[in-house]
């Protein structure tokens, strides 16, 4: 029996992630909750004939039946960003419903795998793993920031310029999920010798703001869902996959706590600082969630650069989400 729970189901992201999560046979129950219109998506997609049990829930109110005893919580819920807006200023609105939605999870659903998409990520993460922490439940092999995005989009625009099959392509890409703190690593990519420096740092660019590009063509009507909802898909069916199907092959990019595996983290924690605690890193997936961290690997000297302006950046955005519950305790 796998219960997952969608917050946020009846949004842009939450309504096609649903969709896709409905055809897997490894989900038994899919429940949706939103302040509005779970009800409307829940009886729509319930006569999709998979054996996935669907259920609506709408409100606060519900909130407890809608989350209790699941084994996955993907959280899409939130505003998305109009143009001209960074990641870091839905921090104000979207901090606090992260919050409480984890403050549910940590009471009805302790040992469910957190999967937080909302943004800003950098710090959205740490609000999630603080609440855990107060309220004695956490366990950072538990909780992960979802940054699929970057490496669906990394493999798209560079199997363009390589001419190489797109979904075959793994690119990894590691740090966060803002700007200048994604970092793809573009010299780990056979094929990518033959592109020149320009093509290179055009292509990082494009993948590092390649949330922007969809932010302008959508013109105040939002950023990434569709997008967003395959790779949030891909990525709680590879959580599901690991922990309940016993895969131990899934390695997936994603923004974790570095202390979900110490010894494993030991040489991404050298090289970008002891008091980074959250970084996206290839993490290979298990039982308990995090199996192992797996090193990020060589870099060259313009990645080496792309990790400097990175680090403060990330620290700040850790800084931020982690005081928010550690500085106004409202659980
Ligand atoms: P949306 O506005 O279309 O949907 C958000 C949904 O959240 C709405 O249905 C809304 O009713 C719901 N919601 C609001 N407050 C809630 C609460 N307290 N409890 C439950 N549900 C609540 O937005 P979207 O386009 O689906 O984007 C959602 C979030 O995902 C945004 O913060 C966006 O920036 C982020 N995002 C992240 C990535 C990533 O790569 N991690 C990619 C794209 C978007
Ligand atoms: C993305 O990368 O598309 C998302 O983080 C949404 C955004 O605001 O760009």
């Amino acid at each position: 029996m796998v219960k997952v729970t969608v917050c946020g189901a009846a949004g842009g992201i939450g309504q096609p992630l649903s969709l896709l999560l409905k055809q897997s046979p490894l989900i038994t129950h899919l429940s949706l909750y939103d302040i509005v219109n779970t009800p409307g998506v829940a009886a729509d997609l319930s006569h999709i004939n998979t054996q996935s049990k669907v259920t609506g829930h709408v409100g606060k109110d519900q909130l407890e039946e809608a989350i209790k005893d699941s084994d996955v919580v993907v959280i899409p819920a939130g505003v998305p960003r109009k143009p001209g807006m960074s990641r870091d200023d839905l921090f104000k609105i979207n901090a606090g419903i992260v919050r409480d939605l984890a403050a549910a999870a940590a009471k009805f659903a302790p040992k469910a795998f957190m999967l937080i998409i909302s943004n800003p990520v950098n710090s959205t993460v740490p609000i999630v793993a603080e609440v855990f922490k107060a309220m004695n439940v956490y366990d950072p092999r538990r909780i992960f920031g979802v940054t699929t995005l970057d490496v669906v989009r990394a493999s798209t625009f560079v199997a363009e310029l390589i001419q190489a099959d797109p979904k075959s392509l793994r690119v990894p890409v590691v740090g966060g999920h803002s700007g200048v703190t994604i970092l793809p690593l573009l010299s780990q990519v056979s094929g990518t010798e033959k592109l020149s420096q320009e093509q290179i740092e055009k292509v990082t660019h494009r993948i590092q703001f390649g949330g922007d590009e969809v932010v302008k063509a959508k013109d105040g009507a939002g950023s990434a869902t569709l997008s967003m909802a395959l790779a949030g898909a891909r990525f709680t069916l590879n959580v599901v996959e690991a922990a309940v199907g016993g895969n131990l092959n899934i390695v997936e990019c994603t923004y974790v706590d570095l202390d979900a595996d110490k010894e494993g983290a030991a040489d991404t924690k050298k090289l970008v600082g002891e008091d980074v605690e959250f970084f996206s890193v290839p993490v290979q997936l298990g039982p308990n969630g995090v199996e192992k961290i797996l090193p990020i690997g060589q870099l060259n000297k313009f990645e080496e650069g792309l990790f400097a302006s990175a680090v403060p950046e990330l620290k700040g955005n850790i800084v931020k989400g982690s005081k928010f519950i550690t500085e106004e305790p409202k659980l």
